[in-house]
């Protein structure tokens, strides 16, 4: 008997359905919303409206690419939160008609928690282990940034996180003091490749713990611009590549400093990178170096695998499927939703 599990994600700018067969994704359909680029962020009004054009359409490819027909889903996993609650509310009351149309169970998902679950789809890009348990997770997307003790697929232990900005808020709001696009994330990666990463330096915080904390980075570098900027007006057009490839080995240091002090403490000896930041290039190979350095066994995902997508909703619907984590048809999104 095989398990098939539709996965809706909608929780910001991304419409996605996956289709996965047990732990095979069959197909993995996301629509981006190019409507927030010229805001410099996502715009929530906007992202709900996008959500609800595209649904019907991404849901359809996705069945079609995975070969699927609409009577052998046994089940629907959707995100639940935390996410915007408008666009949360698309997939939501999308999952309900659909499931209670082919009278078959919806499985509500946690978004952070599918973050990391990528590390359990079988697929052609996916690495050829996954990681065992327990070990630990460094879960840096847009809005979170996490170091979570990963007990089983359903048991996880947030033990940091960060008291103000994410890593990815903190490329982003910097990214767009460097005059990139939005998600200036991926623009200050490709950037940093040029650029020499010990030419300045920046603020690092001082936090107790193994909590994060990014808006004193961000904060350092507006008034370190702000000060070039009075002496050389063209200081940024300059600098570019310098400015992002130094900006981001500080927010590596600081991601890294924190997840060496947890690896430590717990004595856990596997390590595993997810979400949006997870695709930062400067990050992966950091990551690698360190993982060697102290014989950590490193589970890093596939690129397509980072940024929001439903394959991460559906291998998570899965696992809940197996223990019947079945949600009522009256279930509410929850724009903050804890695990
Ligand atoms: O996980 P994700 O898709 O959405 C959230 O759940 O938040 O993460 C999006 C974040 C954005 O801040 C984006 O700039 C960042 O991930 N990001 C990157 C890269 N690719 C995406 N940040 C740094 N380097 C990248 N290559
Ligand atoms: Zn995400």
């Amino acid at each position: 008997m095989t398990t098939v599990i539709l996965g809706i994600e909608s929780s910001c700018d991304d419409t996605s359905a996956a289709v996965i067969r047990d732990r095979q994704l069959l197909s993995n359909v996301i629509a981006g919303q190019d409507v927030h680029r010229k805001y410099g962020g996502v715009v929530p009004e906007l992202a709900s409206r996008a959500h609800q054009k595209n649904i019907v359409p991404v849901v359809d490819s996705a069945l079609k690419e995975a070969g699927i027909s609409r009577r052998e889903i046994d089940a629907v996993a959707f995100t639940r939160g935390p996410g915007l609650l408008g666009s949360l509310l698309v997939g939501t009351s999308f999952t309900k008609g659909f499931t209670a149309a082919l009278g078959i169970p919806m499985i509500e998902v946690n978004h952070l928690q599918a973050h990391i679950m990528v590390h359990f789809i079988q697929s052609e890009v996916s690495a050829a282990s996954s990681p065992r348990f327990p070990f630990l997770s460094l879960l840096v997307s847009g809005g979170h940034t996490q170091l979570v003790v990963v007990r089983d697929y359903h048991t996880m232990e947030i033990i940091g996180r960060t008291i103000d900005d994410a890593a990815g808020e903190a490329f982003d709001k910097c990214a767009k003091l460097l005059g990139l696009p939005y998600p200036g994330g991926p623009h200050m990666d490709r950037l940093a490749q040029q650029g020499d990463a010990f030419r300045f330096a920046f603020n690092k915080p001082r936090i107790k713990g193994f909590d994060y904390s990014f808006s004193g980075l961000k904060t350092s570098f507006l008034y370190f611009l702000r000060d070039q900027l009075k002496e050389d007006s063209g200081f940024v057009e300059k600098n570019r590549a310098d400015l992002a490839a130094s900006l981001q080995q500080t927010i590596i240091d600081i991601l890294l400093d924190k997840l060496r002090m947890a690896m430590k403490t717990t004595g856990i000896r596997q390590v595993a990178l997810a979400g949006g930041v997870s695709a930062n290039s400067g990050l992966r190979s950091a990551m690698r170096s360190e993982a060697e350095k102290h014989g950590w066994e490193l589970f890093i995902p596939p690129f397509s695998y980072t940024t929001d997508n439903a394959a991460m909703i559906a291998i998570t619907g899965y696992y809940r499927y197996l223990e019947g984590y079945f949600s009522s048809d009256n279930i509410a999104p929850l724009a903050r939703m804890y695990f």
